[in-house]
C-alpha cells in the first residue's frame, strides 16, 4: 500500500472514534482516558489525544496511531489493520504487491474453503438427514448449526472435487488445499460421510475443517482434520474464537475446552466465553492469541486421565507464558458436553467457581496415582522452562505453601534463564533530559524546528534513542504537524513509545535557550576531549593548540550561562 493511500486512510479515521468503538473513553481535559486495553489496571493511564491523533499508556508504555491500535487490539498485521480501517470508511485498496503470487495463492485457497463451506452446508440441508438427526439427538440446535456453519460431507470420493472443478478451481490449487488425497486414479475427497465443523480464523474466514463420523462403525478416525496448508497451521487457532472473542473480553475470562462438541454444548448453555483447543496441546501462540481478549484462563478439560494430563500440561504452558490459570475438576467419566446434558448450568457454574490453581489442583489430584515427589517434579519442570524470574518466584511461593516445602529449596533446583528485558532504562535517559526537551520543543511547530536546526545537528545528541528520534524528525519534516505519522516511521517499539511521550508533553519555550546551551557545552567538551587525544599523538602541531584555545574560550562562555550541572 502506498503512502498516499495510508495517509488517506489515517486521515479518514479519527482515533477517538476508532478507539472509542472498542473501549469506553472518558474526556479528560483536552484528551481522553481509559483503563489500558493492553495491560491490566484499575486506574486509567491510557490516554488518547484527538489533536495529535495518537494514544499512549503511561502505565505500560504502549503507544501509536490508529493503525497500530487496530493491529494490536485485533491481533492482525499492519496491512490487515489498514484494510479494516479502509473498509470502515469505504476506501478501496488493491491487494499487496509485495508478494503477489503468495498473496493470491492464499486468496485462492481461502476461496476454495469458502466454496467448500457452502457446499457442505447445502448438502447438510439437502442430503444430510442422518447428520441432522445425529446432531438433534445430541441436542445441538439449528441456531448453533447456522452460527458455526456446520455442514455435511457426502458419502462420495468425488463430491467436493467435482463441485470445485465445476466452479473452475485450478487443479493445482485443489492439490494445495489439503482437502484431497491422491491415488493412482487422481485426487479424491478426504472428508466423506462426516459432519463438517469449519474452523474460522479470528476474522471469520474458514481456514480448515474438522469432520466427525456419524457412527462408531464408520472407518477412519472419529474426527479427521485439515492438514497444515498455506492458510492454516495447527496449534495457532482456537475453535470458536471468532464468535466468542467479544464475550470473552466482556466477561474477562476465557474457558478453554478440548472438543468441538464441548464448545457447542457450552455455547448452547450460555457459557459463551469459551473456545476449544481441539485435541492438541495448548500452544504458546494459542495462549497469546487468547490473552488478547482475557488473561483469566479457565481450563475445562475432560474428566478422564487423558483430560487431567492435558489440563496440567496446558496450565504449565499458560504459566510459562506469564499468566495464572485455573483448572476445573469434572467427574472422571464426564466431559463438558456430557456433564451439561446430565446437570444444569448452575452445577457447572459451581464447578467453575471452585476451579483451582495448578498447585492446588495437583495437590488434590488422585486419579493419576502420582506421588508427592512426582507432583513436585512436574512443577520443577514447569519452573525450569519459565523465563520470567518474578513469575517463577510467585509460583514457587504458592507451591511451597501448598506442599509445605520451602520455596527457596524449589527455586534452588531450577536454572532460571532470565531473558534480558528489552526495555530502555529510564534512569539512563534522564541523563539526557536536555536532548528530550529540545525534541519536545522542535515538535511544537515549524518555527521551533527551524530554530533548532540552525543551532545544532545530530552530532550533538549523545543518547542513541534521542538521536534516532531527531534524525527521524529531520527526515520527515513534512509530517511535523501530523505527529501520528512520525510514530509510524520508527520501527522499534521502545523508541516509538518514547517519541509518543515526547509528542504528548508540553514544552516550555522559556527554558529552551538554557537546554541548547547545555547540549552545546557538552558537545564542545567532547570535542575538546578528542582534540586532547590528537594533541597527545601529534604534540608539535600548532593548529591543534590554537583550536584548543578557541574551544576553551567557548566552554568558559557557555559554562557561565549554563547553571545546571552537566554530564562531563
Ligand atoms: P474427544 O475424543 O474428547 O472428542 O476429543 P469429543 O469432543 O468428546 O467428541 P464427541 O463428543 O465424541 O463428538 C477431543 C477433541 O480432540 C480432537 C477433536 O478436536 C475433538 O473434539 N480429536 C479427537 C481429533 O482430532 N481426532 C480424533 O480422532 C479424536
Ligand atoms: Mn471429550
Amino acid at each position: 500500500m502506498d503512502q498516499t493511500k495510508l495517509d488517506q486512510i489515517r486521515e479518514s479515521n479519527n482515533i477517538v472514534d476508532i478507539i472509542g468503538g472498542y473501549i469506553p473513553l472518558k474526556k479528560s481535559g483536552s484528551n481522553y482516558k481509559a483503563p489500558c486495553p493492553f495491560h491490566d489496571e484499575k486506574t486509567p493511564s491510557f490516554m488518547v489525544s484527538e489533536k495529535k491523533q495518537i494514544y499512549k499508556c503511561f502505565g505500560c508504555g504502549k503507544s501509536g496511531n490508529v493503525f497500530t491500535f487496530v493491529r494490536d487490539y485485533e491481533k492482525v498485521s499492519f496491512f490487515e489493520a489498514a484494510k479494516i480501517l479502509a473498509q470502515r470508511v469505504g476506501i478501496e485498496i488493491e491487494s499487496s504487491k509485495k508478494n503477489p503470487e503468495k498473496q493470491s495463492q492464499r486468496e485462492l485457497i481461502l476461496n476454495v474453503y469458502a466454496l467448500a463451506t457452502n457446499f457442505f452446508k447445502k448438502n447438510f440441508n439437502k442430503f444430510g438427514d442422518e447428520a441432522k438427526s445425529y446432531l438433534s439427538e445430541r441436542n445441538i440446535s439449528q441456531e448453533t448449526i447456522d452460527k458455526y456453519d456446520i455442514g455435511y460431507a457426502l458419502d462420495s470420493y468425488s463430491g467436493l472435487k467435482n463441485f470445485l472443478l465445476k466452479n473452475h478451481i485450478d487443479k493445482n490449487i485443489l492439490k494445495q488445499s489439503g482437502l484431497f488425497g491422491l491415488s493412482e486414479n487422481g485426487a479424491y475427497d478426504i472428508f466423506r460421510n462426516r459432519i463438517m465443523f469449519p474452523i474460522h480464523s479470528s476474522n471469520g474466514r474458514v481456514i480448515a475443517f474438522g469432520g466427525r463420523v456419524l457412527s462408531n462403525q464408520q472407518p477412519g478416525g472419529k474426527y479427521i482434520n485439515s492438514p497444515t496448508t498455506e492458510i492454516y497451521e495447527k496449534g495457532r487457532e482456537l475453535y470458536g474464537l471468532f464468535r466468542t472473542r467479544y464475550e470473552i473480553a466482556k466477561k474477562n475470562s476465557i474457558i478453554i475446552c478440548e472438543g468441538y462438541m464441548d464448545f457447542l454444548r457450552l455455547n448452547e448453555n450460555g457459557f459463551t466465553n469459551c473456545v476449544a483447543a481441539l485435541g492438541t496441546a495448548l500452544t504458546n501462540s494459542q495462549i497469546i492469541l487468547a490473552s488478547r481478549y482475557s488473561k483469566n484462563f479457565i481450563l475445562l478439560y475432560d474428566g478422564d486421565k487423558a483430560g487431567i494430563k492435558a489440563a496440567i500440561k496446558a496450565a504449565g504452558n499458560i504459566i510459562q507464558s506469564g499468566f495464572v490459570p485455573k483448572i476445573v475438576r469434572l467427574p472422571i467419566s464426564e466431559d463438558p458436553d456430557s456433564f451439561l446434558l446430565k446437570n444444569d448450568d448452575k452445577a457447572l457454574k459451581n464447578l467453575i467457581d471452585s476451579a483451582e490453581s495448578l498447585s492446588k489442583y495437583l495437590y488434590n489430584e488422585q486419579e493419576l496415582g502420582l506421588s508427592e515427589r512426582n507432583k513436585l517434579d512436574i512443577i520443577i519442570d514447569i519452573l525450569n522452562n519459565t523465563d520470567d524470574r518474578l513469575n517463577c518466584e510467585l509460583f514457587a511461593k504458592e507451591i511451597g505453601e501448598q506442599f509445605k516445602v520451602s520455596a527457596n529449596a524449589l527455586l534452588s533446583k531450577i536454572i532460571v534463564k532470565t531473558k534480558a528485558i528489552k526495555k530502555v532504562n529510564s534512569i539512563t535517559l534522564d541523563l539526557f533530559e536536555e536532548e528530550k526537551e529540545i525534541l519536545k520543543f522542535m515538535l511544537q511547530n515549524e518555527f521551533n524546528f527551524e530554530k533548532i536546526c540552525q543551532e545544532i545537528n545530530q552530532d550533538y545528541f549523545l543518547s542513541k534513542i534521542y538521536k534516532e528520534i531527531f534524525i527521524t524528525i529531520l527526515d520527515n519534516v513534512d509530517y511535523l504537524s501530523n505527529p501520528s505519522i512520525l510514530l509510524e516511521k520508527i520501527s522499534e517499539e521502545n523508541v516509538r513509545n518514547i517519541l509518543a511521550e515526547i509528542i504528548l508533553q508540553e514544552s516550555s519555550v522559556v527554558e529552551i535557550k538554557n537546554f541548547l546551551d547545555q547540549i552545546k557545552l557538552r558537545k564542545i567538551q567532547r570535542d575538546l576531549k578528542m582534540l586532547n587525544d590528537r594533541i597527545l599523538i601529534s604534540p608539535n602541531e600548532l593548529s591543534l593548540f590554537e583550536e584548543k584555545i578557541k574551544l576553551k574560550k567557548i566552554i568558559r562562555e557557555l559554562s557561565n550561562k549554563v547553571v545546571r550541572k552537566t554530564l562531563f
